[in-house]
């Protein structure tokens, strides 16, 4: 198996527990509700492809990814699945996104002109963004809806297939803004001369938090992954989700500091007596960010300090003893004894776990578990 990398840094990723969170949503929608198993950047640092496809056979019956190249890199890989692109394309993009058969997400009439210019062929399913309150694309004016719903009732290669919104504090205890978002979104409605198809709003903290605010589809990004979305929200989340993802790396050198030593860039980190200090081969560059300095990672069972600079392929841990290279040492995922959880990183950080996992490199690479047994290994660069 251990012929496809050759680095002692990798993810381990719970095909289990992916499905284990989709079947946690899937039990509270309707059975017509679709599940949209929001798979953008790299599946929040999961990867593409298994991701998507544990969530398709489980429940997802629709792709979400941010920009058309992560919609043609799935269809590349033979995804048959319907896919919606949530963010911007190039208008002049339309065609190829409608050669395979891939929605995007259009929120101007001057989009719209101009896609529908370089259509020749095929038709192109549309979902039109409501802006209710998120101030990122989307139509803020009914006029401009209305504009563009005529528009498209006028084109014989454009569809609107799908109308949506989304919610900018749906992961927030206070339900006032999200509530007025909806409000909005239902006004927004009113102007369809005929109601699309598709009708979606919420995210994982909409979907799990706010049942009036599935309509037909939702798109599921964080909670897939085993993450509440929000730890405001923690204590009223209806499900219990298993986090998907572990992060491993063997110490790859031991040596022993004498005091007053100094270790990496800078040289700011000076040893007060005499320290075994190990060296780990993962750095910034495999998104384990410069920040990470001062955090404690798990040398077998043992907590163990991150010293000196973090560096881009490697950094430095403090041991409370002499241990053997090739320890396995956890970044992120449980042991016998303890456990570090990817939002103690973020809350390392000064961030939020959505940016911690996005930020895990595509070069590290991914061993995937499903039903007790390891199912695929992945190395980006093979
Ligand atoms: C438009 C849109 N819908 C859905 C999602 C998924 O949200 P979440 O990961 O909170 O479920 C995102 C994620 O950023 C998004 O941008």
């Amino acid at each position: 198996m251990n012929n496809e990398f050759h680095r002692d840094t990798w993810i381990e990723v719970d095909l289990d527990a992916v499905r284990h969170n989709i079947t946690q949503l899937s039990g509270r929608l309707n059975n017509d509700t679709v599940i949209m198993a929001v798979v953008k950047a790299n599946a929040y640092g999961h990867g593409y492809l298994e991701i998507a496809e544990t969530a398709l056979e489980s429940g997802a019956e629709w792709l979400a990814v941010a920009f058309l190249d992560e919609a043609l890199f799935l269809r590349k890989h033979g995804f048959t699945a319907p896919i919606l692109v949530l963010g911007a394309t190039r208008p002049e993009d339309a065609a190829l996104a409608a050669q395979h058969g891939i929605r995007l997400t259009v929120f101007s009439g001057d989009w719209l002109r101009k896609a529908g210019n370089v259509l020749d062929r095929d038709t192109l399913n549309v979902h039109l963004k409501i802006d209710t309150g998120m101030g990122r694309i989307g139509f803020r004016e009914k006029a401009d809806l209305k504009e563009a719903e005529r528009f498209v009732a006028d084109s014989s290669r454009l569809t609107i297939e799908g109308v949506f919104t989304h919610f900018a504090t749906a992961d927030e205890p206070d339900r006032s803004y999200a509530d007025w978002q909806h409000e909005r979104f239902h006004e927004f409605l009113e102007v369809f001369e005929q109601q699309p198809e598709m009708i979606h709003a919420s995210n994982s903290a909409g979907a799990f938090l706010r049942d009036n605010t599935a309509f037909n589809a939702v798109r599921f990004g964080i909670s897939m992954y085993g993450f509440v979305p929000s730890g405001d929200i923690r204590n009223e989340m209806p499900v219990t989700l298993q986090p998907a993802l572990s992060l491993y790396t063997k110490i790859v050198q031991v040596k022993q500091l004498k005091k007053n030593d100094k270790v990496s860039y800078g040289a700011t980190y000076t040893a007060e007596q005499d320290e075994w200090i190990a060296t780990l081969p993962i750095g910034y560059a495999d998104g384990w960010i410069r920040q990470m300095q001062g955090f404690e990672v798990l040398a077998g069972e043992h907590r163990a300090e991150m010293i000196g600079r973090v560096c881009m392929d490697q950094c430095m841990i403090r041991l409370p003893f002499k241990m053997e290279e090739g320890t396995v040492v956890t970044l992120v995922g449980r042991t016998e004894n303890d456990c570090i959880m990817l939002d103690d990183v973020a809350a390392h950080n000064g961030t939020i776990h959505y940016e911690s996992a996005c930020l895990l490199a595509a070069r590290l690479p991914r061993i995937y578990w499903e039903n007790g047994v390891i199912k695929k290994v992945f190395n980006h660069l093979k």
